[in-house]
C-alpha cells in the first residue's frame, strides 16, 4: 500500500467513528436499505434524502414490496428528488432481487439497473464487506488534495488511478472506510468554498494543505454552458379541476406528469387569471418558464383533469413546476 494511505486510513476511520453524522440509512444496513439509500443519494443532497428515505422504506419495506408496487406510487414517493429514472431502476432492481435473490459480488451488483461503477463500489463495500472502491466527485476532491495531484479529475484515467489506490488501501472495515471518504468530502473537505481543514484528520499529511493550495484543487475541465429553454406552462382550471399531461417516455423527466407545457408559444385557451415566471435548473438544461393560470369553459379532452387533492395524492409532479402549484387550491 502507498505510504500516505498507510497513515491516512486509520486516521480517517478514527475520525469517522467520532464525527460521522447520524443518518437514517446508517442505523440498519441490509442490502436493500443500502441499495435504496445509495440510489437516492446519487446526485441528491443528504438533507433532501433523509426524510424521503425513511418514508420510502416505510412504504416499501422490502424488495418484494417494491417489486409488487405500482410504478406510479413509486414515482410519487420519489417526488421532488429529481432524476426519476432512478426510481424506475430501483423498482426494476427490486423485481430482479425478488426473483433471483441478492447479488453476492461486485459484478452482480453492477448489473442491477441504475447501478454504475460508483454505486456498485458503495453497495459492495457497505452491504457486502468487499474491498471495492467507490469514486465520486467527493472522493476525487479529497484525494486530489491529499496528494496535491493536479491531474484533471474529469479524465477517466484519473478516476481509475484513484480507484486502484483505494482498492489497495481498503481496511477490513470496508463499509466504514467507504462512507468515511464520502463523509470527509461532505462535511470537511466541502465541495463549495474553503475546506474546513481545522477539523480534518488528514490536516497533518494533506499535501495541498501543507502547501496552502487546497483551493486550487481539484483541477477540472471547464463546464459546458447549459442549454436554455424558453417555455410556457398552462395551468388550466375548469370547475375545480386542473389539466395534466404526461411527459414523453424518453428524455428529461420522462413519463412524469406536468401542466400543459409548450416550448415556444402557447395556444390560446381562455382568459389568463394570473401569470408568473419561474426558472428551473437541471444539470444540462435551464427552463425559463412563463406560467399562466387560465380558466377554461370546458375540459379539453387531450388532458387528464384532476382536483387539487388528487394532484397532491396521486400524480408525481416534478419540482420544476412547484412555483405554479400555488394556483392549485
Ligand atoms: N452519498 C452517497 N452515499 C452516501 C452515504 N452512504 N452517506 C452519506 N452520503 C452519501
Amino acid at each position: 500500500m502507498d505510504e500516505v494511505m498507510k497513515t491516512a486510513v486509520p486516521l480517517l476511520l478514527e475520525w469517522y467513528r467520532v464525527c460521522k453524522r447520524d443518518l437514517p440509512w446508517r442505523k440498519q444496513r441490509t442490502f436493500y436499505s443500502v441499495l435504496v439509500s445509495e440510489l437516492m443519494l446519487q446526485q441528491t443532497r443528504v438533507e433532501a434524502v433523509k426524510e424521503r428515505y425513511v418514508a420510502f422504506m416505510r412504504q416499501f419495506p422490502s424488495p418484494a414490496a417494491l417489486a409488487a408496487a405500482d410504478e406510479d406510487a413509486v414515482l410519487k414517493a420519489w417526488e421532488g428528488l429529481g432524476y426519476y429514472s432512478r426510481a424506475r431502476n430501483l423498482k426494476k432492481a427490486a423485481e430482479r432481487i425478488a426473483e433471483e435473490g441478492y447479488p453476492t459480488d461486485v459484478r452482480g451488483v453492477r448489473a442491477l439497473p441504475g447501478v454504475g461503477d460508483y454505486t456498485a463500489g458503495a453497495i459492495s463495500s457497505i452491504a457486502l464487506g468487499l474491498a471495492e472502491p467507490a469514486v465520486d466527485g467527493n472522493v476525487l476532491r479529497i484525494l486530489s488534495r491529499l496528494y496535491a495531484d493536479k491531474s484533471n479529475v474529469d479524465e477517466p484515467a484519473t478516476k481509475a488511478r484513484y480507484a486502484a489506490l483505494l482498492r489497495a488501501a481498503y481496511p477490513k472495515e470496508t463499509g466504514d472506510f467507504c462512507e468515511a471518504l464520502m463523509e470527509l468530502g461532505a462535511i470537511v473537505c466541502v465541495p463549495n468554498g474553503a475546506p474546513l481543514c481545522g477539523g480534518c484528520p488528514w490536516a497533518g499529511l494533506c499535501r495541498a494543505h501543507l502547501a496552502n493550495s487546497e483551493e486550487d484543487l481539484p483541477v477540472r475541465a471547464p463546464k459546458k454552458a447549459r442549454r436554455v429553454v424558453e417555455a410556457r406552462v398552462a395551468v388550466l382550471r375548469c370547475g375545480g379541476k386542473y389539466a395534466l399531461e404526461k411527459r414523453p417516455a424518453k428524455g428529461l423527466l420522462a413519463g412524469l406528469w406536468q401542466f400543459p407545457f409548450f416550448e415556444g408559444e402557447m395556444p390560446f385557451f381562455g382568459e389568463t387569471v394570473a401569470q408568473k415566471r419561474a426558472v428551473h435548473i437541471f444539470t444540462h438544461v435551464e427552463w425559463r418558464m412563463e406560467g399562466r393560470l387560465v380558466e377554461v369553459a370546458a375540459p379539453l379532452p387531450q388532458y387528464v383533469w384532476a382536483s387539487a387533492d388528487e394532484i397532491r395524492r396521486i400524480y408525481a409532479l416534478p419540482s420544476a413546476f412547484k412555483a405554479f402549484m400555488q394556483w392549485v387550491i
